[in-house]
């Protein structure tokens, strides 16, 4: 098992430089137009390892005479249609993954041309790889001098975030934040910023992500943008200057989450405050563990209804001894 995981990292980092090589020369053009497209520097693209693999390739034959063909199958890149082997990222812009250790685990392809594909393809999770316990950028982001990571949704993100000079960005694999993921953020800070997408499903992940991180020790802070769809699209709409700020102002996990909640209700009506108080039990009172956090939002939750502190805590001890 050790051997084959030492021969699949040595097989991806031949297919980084194959594709990186790809991505300079002149017949792969339309490739690098999409980088300029999306205002991805040249020194960018070279940090991140971008590359490209072409339509046309001889990539698996190349590989064929130095690695065994079940570690080529065992690597994920290459699927089996009519008895012949395609590379899975034809055609599209590549994002190698890599580990903490700098190695490439797996690779990510993005289409450039309007197709009905779909537009991220991703390198099944192998032996070297595992979506859930990986962060994109987080090689690079370990080691900024900033306090807290900020964690995006998606590539694009990461690169125009680091493109900026914000070096602590790291992105999750468009899947849902983990508990792995919490640990190995917390391998190196403890605090978080959370910037997803402003669409409804961004939304909600920030909710459940913020609850992850927090149970698992994490100071955690939301980040709203407004007039931009994404990390990548704010910044390049609003520069750097207005990203930072936004950051400065997020909120504490426990109170975006009030915020978001009261939105839901309308608190002159009694029986939408009596909804709303059974809301905050469940939704805010109850996952905070520790005391004098839970005290505090107690108090809070008195000034927004006007509900005694005493009884609000009465009735919340009762619900928790069922
Ligand atoms: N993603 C994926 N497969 C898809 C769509 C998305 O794996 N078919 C993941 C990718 O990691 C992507 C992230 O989810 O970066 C966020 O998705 P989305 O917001 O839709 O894309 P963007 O990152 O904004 O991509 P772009 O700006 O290139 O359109
Ligand atoms: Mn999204
Ligand atoms: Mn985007
Ligand atoms: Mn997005
Ligand atoms: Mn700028």
């Amino acid at each position: 098992l050790a051997k084959q995981k030492e021969e699949l990292i040595n097989l991806h980092k031949d297919c980084f430089e194959y594709f990186q090589e790809q991505l300079y020369l002149r017949k792969n053009i339309e490739a690098a137009k999409y980088i300029i497209k999306r205002r991805i520097a040249k020194d960018t693209a070279k940090r991140f390892g971008l590359g490209f693999c072409p339509e046309k390739n001889d990539l698996y034959d190349r590989l064929s005479q130095k690695y065994p063909k079940e570690i080529i199958d065992l690597s994920g890149i290459f699927l089996e249609r009519n008895g012949k082997n395609y590379c899975r990222f034809e055609g599209r812009l590549i994002f190698p993954i890599f580990d903490t250790m700098n190695r490439v685990i797996a690779f990510c392809g993005r289409i450039i041309s309007d197709t009905s594909a779909p537009k991220y393809m991703n390198s099944p999770d192998t032996l070297i790889f595992s979506k859930s316990r990986i962060l994109y950028g987080l090689n690079i982001a370990k080691q900024s001098k900033e306090r807290e990571f900020v964690v995006v949704e998606g590539y694009m993100d990461v690169i125009a975030l680091h493109q900026e000079g914000i070096d602590n960005a790291v992105g999750v694999l468009g899947t849902a934040l983990t508990q792995d993921h919490s640990f190995l953020l917390r391998r190196y800070k403890n605090e978080v910023v959370l910037c997803l997408d402003s669409d409804e499903a961004g939304k909600k992940a920030a909710i459940r992500s913020a609850d992850i991180l927090y149970q698992n020790g994490l100071m955690v802070r939301v980040m709203e943008l407004e007039g931009a769809k994404d990390p990548d699209e704010y910044i390049k709409k609003f520069g750097k200057d207005a990203f930072l700020l936004k950051k400065q102002n997020s909120m504490f996990v426990i109170d975006y989450k009030v915020k978001e909640l009261k939105n839901q209700y309308d608190l002159t009506k009694s029986d939408q405050k009596f909804r709303f108080v059974r809301e905050y039990f469940e939704k805010i009172l109850t996952p905070i563990s520790n005391e004098v956090e839970r005290q505090e939002y107690i108090k809070k939750l008195s000034v927004l209804t006007g509900v005694d502190e005493n009884v609000i805590s009465k009735e919340f001890s009762k619900t928790t001894q069922k």
